[in-house]
């Protein structure tokens, strides 16, 4: 698949088989988000991979978008590595985009192996972190449900649904 086949063939997945993830599969896309940009290059995210079920109960409890995954990876980021934006003092920094390119590899290298995902940013960080009793510098920005698409779990009808690109593309 080319890349843009491959961003065509992205759908966001909310309902998946009980099938297991393949250990080989979860390594190729682990592999993929490994090699995604971070700024500084300091790699402050952090991806935990849930697949005990003690962990997917936590996950379930935590969010309510787990839609049957059989595993599901949570990302979230150090904040004494990051990358805070110079000459401001509101404590933003590149945490959630590191994050973001992060994950972003990981759903794509997810269609190349025929699975699916969910970006999944409906949860209270604050008690991801107590739920998952994290260390004190970590917080976490989505969770990631990794599986194979159910017959249920077709792309929604918003999928399609896009706004033309003259009213989000700005030419100056
Ligand atoms: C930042 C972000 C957060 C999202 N959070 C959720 C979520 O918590 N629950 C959910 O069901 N879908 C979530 N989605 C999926 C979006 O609803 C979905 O991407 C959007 O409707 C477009 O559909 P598509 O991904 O199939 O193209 C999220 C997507 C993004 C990019």
């Amino acid at each position: 698949m080319t890349f843009k086949e491959l961003a065509a063939a992205r759908y966001s997945v909310k309902n998946y088989t009980d099938q297991p993830v393949e250990e080989e599969k979860l390594q190729e896309i682990l592999k993929v988000a490994g090699i995604a940009p971070t700024a500084r290059n300091a790699q402050a995210i952090r991806i935990y991979v849930l697949k005990s079920e003690a962990a997917m109960e936590k996950a379930k409890a935590v969010t309510p978008c787990i839609f049957g995954a059989p595993i599901c990876l949570m990302l979230a980021y150090n904040e004494e590595e990051v990358f805070f934006y110079p000459d401001e003092d509101n404590g933003v920094n590149s945490g959630a985009e590191d994050c973001s390119i992060v994950a972003t590899h990981i759903m794509f290298e997810a269609v190349e192996q025929g699975l699916g995902t969910c970006w999944v940013n409906k949860f209270s960080p604050s008690e991801a972190k107590r739920v998952f009793e994290l260390p004190e510098k970590e917080h976490v920005v989505l969770f990631m449900p990794l599986g194979y698409a159910s017959e249920k779990g077709k792309p929604l009808p918003k999928h399609t649904q896009k706004k033309p690109l003259s009213d989000i593309v700005i030419e100056l």
